[in-house]
């Protein structure tokens, strides 16, 4: 591993390995025994959207694992002055041990990991959203003692998140079924190559086709960062295309909600199912921590 851009740039060993190291790492953790393999290094973090979760588990991770982190935003340095990417990325590289960029395109991210001399992290862009998806693997790993042989179900829009869970389908091979209304499909290329290698991964617009015995299902909010203005077209196209008791009661007994939150309730998920007993959202939250840890682990140190 040099970057961590998308999924799909893995071999399944890489991301079992990483998952691994995050389900030991979050044991040695929980235990209270300290892991410093990164003391002295520094991460970076550039950040052109809000974030909660990812700056917060980032520079967590890095103070858990004895390093520090510098987070900058576009607003106040050169970045949002229009300095270019390539020379960004150059300077950053003589200073910090890793950079995660969170960003609008995709190709802004592959600009600074061809031109960073260090690891590049992909902490979400308009197209994927790796590390969140490869939390949610891991919450999913923990929750049902593995992945294989699940239906995993995505309901609503074929976001960053839904490209990114299409990628993970298409390198550990489980089931996967998208329910997206006509017009918010995922990104062709990424879906076609992925059936290509699995073909059970598959989209439908009929919510009930993919909630159906389904283990896991997974949704995210209708208008994602970037997309403000279109809230109230989207918000007409998605209607039924919720997480709700109905739709719940169409999946396994057993199933488990996932969000990557921040959620919208009553409009993707009701409040009932996430406040729920088969809820899972905030392990999953956490679980960005301690698979991030993996990462670093992985990317700076080349365990
Ligand atoms: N899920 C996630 O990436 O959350 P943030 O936008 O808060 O980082
Ligand atoms: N699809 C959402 C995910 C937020 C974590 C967005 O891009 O805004």
């Amino acid at each position: 591993m040099t970057h961590l851009l998308t999924i799909a740039e893995l071999t399944k060993q890489e991301v079992d390995k990483l998952l691994d190291m995050a389900a030991t790492g979050k044991a040695r953790h929980k235990a209270g025994i300290p892991h410093n393999p990164l003391r002295g290094k520094t991460l970076g973090l550039i950040f052109e959207k809000s974030s909660t979760r990812t700056r917060v588990s980032f520079e967590t991770a890095m103070h858990q694992l004895g390093g520090q982190a510098i987070f900058i935003s576009q607003r106040d340095s050169q970045i949002g002055r229009g300095e270019p990417i390539k020379d960004t990325a150059r300077v950053m590289s003589r200073y910090v041990d890793a950079i995660v960029i969170r960003t609008f395109g995709h190709d802004v991210i592959e600009e600074y990991a061809k031109y960073s001399a260090v690891p590049v992290i992909n902490g979400l862009t308009d197209l994927h959203h790796p590390c969140q998806v490869l939390a949610d693997v891991l919450t999913i790993i923990e929750k049902k003692g593995g992945y294989d042989g699940l239906k995993v179900c995505w309901i609503g829009d074929g976001n960053n998140m839904a490209n990114s869970w299409i990628e993970a389908a298409q390198v550990l091979g489980f089931e996967l079924v998208l329910a997206c209304p006509k017009g918010y499909y995922p990104d062709e290329a990424i879906l076609k190559k992925a059936v290509a290698i699995n073909p059970k991964i598959r989209v439908t617009e009929s919510v009930d086709e993919a909630a159906t015995n389904a283990d896991v299902l997974n949704t995210d909010v209708w208008a994602s960062m970037g997309q403000e203005e279109e809230a109230v077209a989207r918000k007409k196209a998605f209607e039924g295309f919720q997480i709700n008791s109905r739709v719940m009661g169409l999946a396994r007994k057993d199933a488990i909600v996932m969000h990557c939150l921040p959620a919208h309730r009553n409009e993707e998920i009701t409040d009932e199912v996430m406040e729920g007993p088969q809820s899972v959202v905030w392990d999953e939250a956490e679980n960005r921590l301690h698979i991030q840890k993996a990462i670093l682990d992985r990317l700076i140190v080349k365990v």
